[in-house]
């Protein structure tokens, strides 16, 4: 949910969106491997969910031939709005808004890590993660190209063996991969508690015969 009077803070180790924590310096390295996984040579990327700009950052450092960035909330673009030039298509808008007005099979890959909608109580675990992950499903299947790529971090590490999972995957004749990441969360972190996180990719079939 976007409200009308939004807070928004950065400081030097993280995002706070009223008061929560959005994302953390501490992920860097599991936003270059997310990006890694997903993004290839002359992809047309969407990079949902800006952030402190991580993930951009390591779209940028690869060809691509378009680079997205779909962000709800135009205060946090302030720093990537200072560098010029800029070469990436800004979309500020919500993503439930924004994706369903995309043309359909526009994207070879997707960067997904937009704000679960209860961040506030959001605790990184393996539920809460696929409750974050499937609302996203349906438009990517629309908008990505066959073979095309959704990327995600899961920090529990757990997903990949949930039942449910599968079973939402398979609703959907989609496949996956992972890779598992070291992290280094502090003690405090209630979105990630482990020293492992995955990166997920979903790959849409080539063909849905
Ligand atoms: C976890 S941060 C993204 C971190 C980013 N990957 C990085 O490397 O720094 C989530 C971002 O998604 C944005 N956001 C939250 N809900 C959104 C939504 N529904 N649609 C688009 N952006 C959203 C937040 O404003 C925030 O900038």
């Amino acid at each position: 949910m976007i409200r009308a009077q939004t807070k928004i803070e950065i400081t030097t180790d993280r995002l706070l969106i009223n008061g929560v924590s959005s994302v953390e310096v501490w992920e860097r390295p599991i936003q270059k491997k997310l990006v890694e996984a997903v993004v290839s040579l002359n992809d047309v990327v969407a990079e949902v969910g800006y952030g402190l700009g991580m993930a951009s950052e390591a779209i940028q450092k690869i060809s691509t031939r378009e680079h997205w960035i779909i962000e709800a909330h135009h205060h946090t673009l302030v720093p990537l709005l200072e560098k010029q030039p800029l070469s990436a298509n800004l979309i500020i808008s919500s993503w439930q808004t924004a994706l369903p007005m995309i043309k359909e099979e526009y994207f070879h890959a997707i960067v997904y890590d937009a704000d679960p909608d209860d961040r506030g109580v959001f605790d990184g675990s393996a539920e809460a993660t696929l409750k974050f992950v499937s609302p996203i499903l349906p438009h990517a299947l629309r908008i990505l190209k066959p073979g095309g790529k959704l990327g995600f971090i899961d920090f529990s590490g757990a997903l990949r063996t949930l039942p449910e999972f599968h079973v939402r995957l398979a609703k959907f004749n989609l496949d996956f991969n992972f890779v598992s990441v070291p992290i280094n969360p502090p003690p405090k972190c209630n979105y990630a508690r482990n020293r492992i996180g995955d990166v997920i990719t979903i790959i849409k079939p080539n063909s849905n015969l």
